[in-house]
């Protein structure tokens, strides 16, 4: 099915947008940043930078921190760059929990590699920690760098999805295994709980099993929400399923467009309305007075990485460049030469950038070759892409990537969110103490019996 404007057109629709906060290796999102001035080189190992970047996000009244994790792989070169991910996600949100009020508290947690029972009571334990603010991102793992950390190889695309949808409904089971009133907690009676209402799940699937139940009562928001990552077809049908919100990666807004349309199709097909799922991509900041400023933060942030970036840009716009000359901007010959490369999504935008009359290196600085779209410059110009995605429906969220931790949270929190606020599109205060509430997410305890698949062959007696 289409969807017409008025459905995708969240601005018409009187919403306002959902904003969360990377935090990986804690430094931020450019391989630079450890090294950059005021930044504690040791913040690798410190949970008490976590603590602070989380409480600035919150300050700002972000929805969600987002802690994406490997598992345990060491993806980068450890010579000169710092790992990309935390030393162990869910004691940095458990501490991060003692420590703020508000924000959600969102860890990526492997479907392959993990057994349900144990994710199930890490995040429900979290939950009930931070008083209803945990969210699981239940990813497929990919790479062989992964996989062989756990002495395995990485199943096919169709395993390691067969396995996450068992591996999710599962998990839900065994945290709606504890009844909602079955804690009676009566000093006076004796009842510590109502032992007929905490009852084993008895599940064996194909994949996965376990007997439960799980001990552990609800949450204030009952448990845990559910997001996701990927991009396959396969991973429309597991968001559209299950998930509440899903972290998405696009370059363009028509991309990101046709990706919130396909899961918000997936959902529609599980019987669920479109809007319960949240489509959030990602984006890049470098927020600074103006673009030169930012610009030049960017330069002595990645630097060292031009040369590189300068070779991969030459495929991107399939034109030869010259390294002597990255102080010049390209001439009209190789902007008339220059075709983008339809294997590079990012290419018209490197293009477009170019033909700007920017020098070669302040091409490369405007982050044409990053992860997400990249805003480098002052605060209205990352107000201007959000609201345009926003209103285009493009997204419903972003999960912001700030260039240097140590200060950029800040930058966005003060230079951005205000002038979203201002627009109406981003609240002024948390409405609700729960992710569940922040993402406006219905209650669920328990299984989604809408989208359920197991049948009694899959419970033992
Ligand atoms: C925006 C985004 C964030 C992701 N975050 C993680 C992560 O934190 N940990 C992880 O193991 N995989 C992560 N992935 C990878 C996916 O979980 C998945 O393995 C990959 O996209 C391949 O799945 P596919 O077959 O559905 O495309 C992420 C993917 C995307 C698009």
């Amino acid at each position: 099915m289409a969807y017409n404007e008025s459905i995708n057109n969240n601005a018409k629709a009187g919403k306002q947008m959902l904003i969360g906060l990377h935090l990986g290796n804690g430094y931020g999102s450019q391989p630079g940043a450890w090294r950059m001035p005021g930044v504690d080189p040791k913040s690798y190992t410190s949970f008490d930078a976590r603590v602070k970047q989380a409480q600035a996000a919150e300050r700002g009244k972000f929805q969600f921190i987002f802690l994406p994790d490997g598992p345990g792989s060491i993806l980068t070169d450890l010579e000169t760059e710092s790992p990309s991910f935390n030393l162990d996600v869910m004691l940095t949100l458990a501490a991060v929990a003692r420590e703020t009020k508000r924000i959600g508290l969102v860890a990526t947690g492997s479907t392959t590699f993990n057994e349900p029972f144990n994710l199930a009571r890490q995040f429900k334990a979290l939950d009930v920690m931070s008083h209803g603010r945990a969210g699981w991102n239940a990813v497929t793992s990919s790479g062989d760098a992964v996989a062989a950390n756990y002495g395995r190889s990485i199943p096919s695309s169709e395993e390691r999805y067969g396995r996450a949808h068992e591996v999710i409904q599962l998990i839900q089971a065994l945290w709606g295994s504890w009844g909602k009133d079955a804690w009676v907690h009566n000093q006076e009676s004796g009842q510590f709980a109502k032992r007929d209402q905490i009852v084993p799940v008895n599940f064996k699937g194909k994949f996965v099993g376990s007997r439960g139940p799980l001990y552990i009562p609800p949450s204030e928001q009952g448990q845990p929400i559910i997001f996701h990552a990927g991009g396959s077809p396969n991973a429309h049908e597991l968001a559209g399923r299950f998930a509440n919100a899903v972290i998405g990666a696009a370059f363009t807004m028509e991309d990101a467009r046709a990706q919130r349309n396909a899961f918000r199709e997936a959902a529609e097909r599980y019987g669920r309305n479109p809007d319960e799922l949240k489509y959030i991509p990602g984006l890049m900041t470098t927020i600074a007075k103006d673009r030169r400023t930012a610009l030049d933060r960017r330069i002595k942030l990645t630097g060292s990485l031009i040369p590189q970036r300068v070779a991969y840009l030459q495929q991107m716009l399939g034109i030869r460049l010259d390294l002597s000359r990255i102080d010049e901007p390209l001439s009209k010959e190789q902007l008339d030469a220059a075709r983008p490369s339809p294997y590079d999504p990012r290419s018209p935008h490197a293009l477009k950038i170019a033909k700007e009359g920017w020098s070669l290196r302040d091409i490369i600085a405007h982050g044409v070759i990053d992860y997400h779209p990249v805003i480098v410059g002052p605060g209205i110009e990352a107000a201007d892409h959000m609201q345009a995605w926003f209103e285009a429906g493009a997204a419903d969220g972003f999960w912001i990537s700030p260039d240097i931790n140590e200060d950029g949270i800040d930058s966005f929190v003060d230079e951005v969110v205000p002038i979203l606020q201002k627009r109406g599109l981003f609240h002024q205060d948390y409405e609700g103490k729960t992710l569940r509430d922040h993402l406006g997410a219905s209650d669920q305890y328990g299984v989604d019996l809408r989208v359920l698949t197991w049948s009694k062959d899959n419970i033992e007696k």
